[in-house]
């Protein structure tokens, strides 16, 4: 059955793949960019860039305009309230980086930070140093075999010591969506902090973080669409001011002496420096073109598109596809193949998919293995790109059987 994808089109890299016979299926590493982005950034840059929230010349306040104009966008994006939430940071790790060290002061030796088994790098290790720092106790939620975190072992394990829990939406190597509702219920009947990690999740679906009961959320700007180099962190009022400042200089600051300093508090106080202000103006773009789609039409091509590639996988002999996924990935291994192999053929043969730990080394190595190969869908995709993954797929298990 053809699949095809109404925005195919808006992305121009998908047309430059198709004519050097590429096949993009690692959107979940990083997606593509729409027209309208590469727009935006040009217009920016050939209008002339400025420094922002400093010049009072009208370029300066031209680009301040329009970079505050992405913080109300993403404010009214992700139902998050006022802009004044909206931290930019230069990705989702430096985001969990910065409440790693912003949020050390609330916590005592002996309390808890709990994360899930399967955490991405970016938020383990973090808090694994922060515990190392502080003498906390780092809790590891368990997996049931869907690879979604057990809500009675969560039961248990959180607890009167538990001040803090940081846990991802849409895991990056499972494609599992976690129960937060649950698990923020928990965390939040024990007083504890809450974060999180919506890098992956942020990108299907529209969110309404006033409503999800979490303190602070953050996710990069390349994965939904944007320009890289950007991240943001959203939090909720009260536990903004909970952050103690962590990085220092031009902007922060309200007043300053060769001795002491006063700071600003969120979002200026957490942006310290020159911000990445094209970035920024182009997420804004991006998100502009996102409001445009019609969000059931696009959870329906990412459902169909999923539902056919995971398909295709379980017809085929020998393959493990990791956990449940339910939206826009599968992981896989095969058996008696080795993954870096299979992947190195699938590269050969033009296919653009991720082997190897996804940055998530103890989750692999709970389930077993040392690696897996992992496709990933983006808008743009079509039935088109997953007959090429398949072809080549088989041709590479050929080979290597
Ligand atoms: C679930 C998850 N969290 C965090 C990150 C880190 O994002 P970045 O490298 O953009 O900071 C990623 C990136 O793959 C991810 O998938």
């Amino acid at each position: 059955m053809s699949i095809p994808s109404p925005w195919r089109s808006a992305f121009p890299a998908l047309a430059a793949f198709d004519a050097e016979g590429q096949t993009y299926l690692d959107s979940a590493a990083t997606a593509q960019k729409p027209q309208a982005l590469i727009d935006a950034l040009a217009s920016y840059y050939s209008s002339g860039a400025a420094n922002v929230h400093r010049a009072q010349h009208l370029p300066g306040e031209r680009a301040t305009r329009a970079f505050e104009a992405t913080r109300s966008k993403l404010a009214h994006w992700l139902n998050g309230g006022s802009p004044a939430q909206i931290v930019f940071t230069h990705g989702a790790t430096e985001a969990i980086n910065l409440l790693a060290y912003g949020l050390e002061a609330q916590f005592r030796a002996g309390d808890q930070i709990v994360i899930s088994a399967l955490e991405h790098h970016a938020n383990l290790l973090p808090w694994q140093r922060l515990a190392q720092r502080r003498g906390l106790e780092l809790v590891v939620l368990p997996l049931d075999s869907r690879g979604i975190v057990d809500l009675d072992a969560a039961n248990r394990l959180i607890g009167p010591r538990t001040r803090l829990l940081a846990i991802s939406q849409l895991s990056n190597v499972l494609g599992t969506w976690q129960p937060l509702p649950e698990l923020l219920a928990l965390a939040r009947a024990q007083g504890a902090l809450t974060v999180v990690d919506g890098a992956q999740g942020v990108v299907h679906g529209r969110h309404n973080l006033s409503a999800l009961g979490c303190d602070f959320y953050v996710f990069s700007s390349h994965k939904l669409y944007g320009p890289d180099g950007l991240g943001v962190l959203w939090g909720r009022p009260q536990a903004l001011e909970l952050l103690q400042h962590w990085q220092f200089g031009g902007e922060m600051v309200r007043l300053a002496d060769y001795q002491s300093a006063e700071f600003h508090g969120a979002p200026m106080g957490f942006e310290a420096g020159t911000p990445a202000i094209g970035a920024v103006i182009g997420l804004g773009a991006s998100l502009d073109w996102l409001e445009g789609l019609d969000s059931a039409e696009t959870a329906a091509h990412e459902d169909i598109l999923h539902t056919s590639l995971l398909a295709g996988l379980e017809a085929r002999d020998g393959v493990r596809i990791l956990g449940e996924p339910k939206a826009a990935l599968a992981s896989f291994t095969v058996e008696g193949v080795h993954s870096a192999d299979l992947a190195h053929l699938l590269t050969e043969q033009g296919v653009a998919v991720r082997a190897g730990h996804h940055c998530a080394m103890p989750l692999l190595k709970t389930l077993g293995i040392s690696g897996a190969v992992r496709a990933s869908l983006g808008l743009y995709n079509d039935s088109s790109d997953l007959e090429r993954f398949f072809t080549a797929l088989d041709r590479a298990l050929e080979l290597l059987r």
